[in-house]
């Protein structure tokens, strides 16, 4: 395959989508008959906050994080049924896909979406204030149905946070691999290369992982600490974790 051929996109069906019953729409919209693209992996993600945060980086401190994470951990859509928190997040290969999916989504704002591209995925969408504690309002949240990651730059970061190489076929990745030498378990912000009670398990000799997480665990281990960049490491392997291990 040519890079051309290896542009990838992260696709999230998020929590509305789910509720709402949308799911099959969205997944026959992007089917390879109507993009040209094709699904490399896909899974259900029961999002834990810190994947969460990671996701958003970029939107922390704006009067709407908060319940962007609400949203995009399910909190808002399940608030009783915590069991059904989830979305589906997918990687999609092809040409042009970036584009090509950032249009069939349309529009952050649904308002927007619905009034400039009826027909886009999110025209399906709402859009609900956001109160403080005296009840006023202080921002809205865009429950839009669907990520769509913007640049490749984003891409790359996104696909790497939520998935490991195993759940992409081996032809259809897209990004270098390396084979992990050593064991690495997480407790409390901190690495261990042996298990240490209530730590995360990460990684064993011999598993395949993405080269530039590597870089960081090493860096890590050998005493240059850049916790923000770990987070971004540790995020992916609490994929769903029971809320005992959150
Ligand atoms: P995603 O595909 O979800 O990433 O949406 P996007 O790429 O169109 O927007 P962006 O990445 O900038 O923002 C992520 C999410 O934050 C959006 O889907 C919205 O729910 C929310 N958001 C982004 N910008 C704004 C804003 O200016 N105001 C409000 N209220 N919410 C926003
Ligand atoms: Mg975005």
């Amino acid at each position: 395959m040519d890079s051309n051929q290896l542009e990838q996109t992260l696709v999230l069906i998020k929590p509305d989508a789910l509720k709402n019953s949308v799911t099959g729409f969205i997944l026959s919209q992007l089917s390879e008959f109507h993009t040209g693209s094709r699904f490399a992996a896909a899974k259900i993600v029961n999002v834990h906050r810190m994947l969460a945060e990671e996701h958003y980086a970029e939107h922390r401190g704006k009067a709407f994080y908060a319940a962007l994470l609400d949203y995009i951990t399910g909190a808002v859509h399940y608030p009783v049924d915590v069991w059904k928190r989830r979305v589906i997040a997918i990687v999609y290969l092809g040409p042009n896909v970036l584009k090509t999916v950032r249009e069939m989504a349309g529009p952050t704002n649904p308002h927007k979406a619905r009034e400039e591209r009826p027909g886009c995925l999110r025209a399906l969408g709402t859009v609900v204030p956001i109160l403080d504690a005296k009840g006023n309002k202080i921002d809205d949240r865009m429950d839009n149905l669907i990520h769509a990651s913007a640049t490749y730059e984003d891409a790359e970061r996104e696909i790497k946070l939520w998935f490991l190489p195993h759940d992409i076929p081996p032809l259809m990745r897209a990004y270098p691999t390396e084979v992990c030498e050593t064991h690495y378990y997480y407790k409390d912000d901190r690495l261990f290369n042996t298990y240490e009670p209530d730590s995360v398990f990460l990684l064993a000799p011999g598993d395949v992982v993405w080269k530039s997480d590597l870089e960081i665990l090493r860096q890590h281990a050998q005493g240059q600490p850049s916790q923000g960049q770990l987070n971004k490491v540790v995020a992916k392997y609490l994929v769903n974790r029971t809320a005992q291990e959150q």
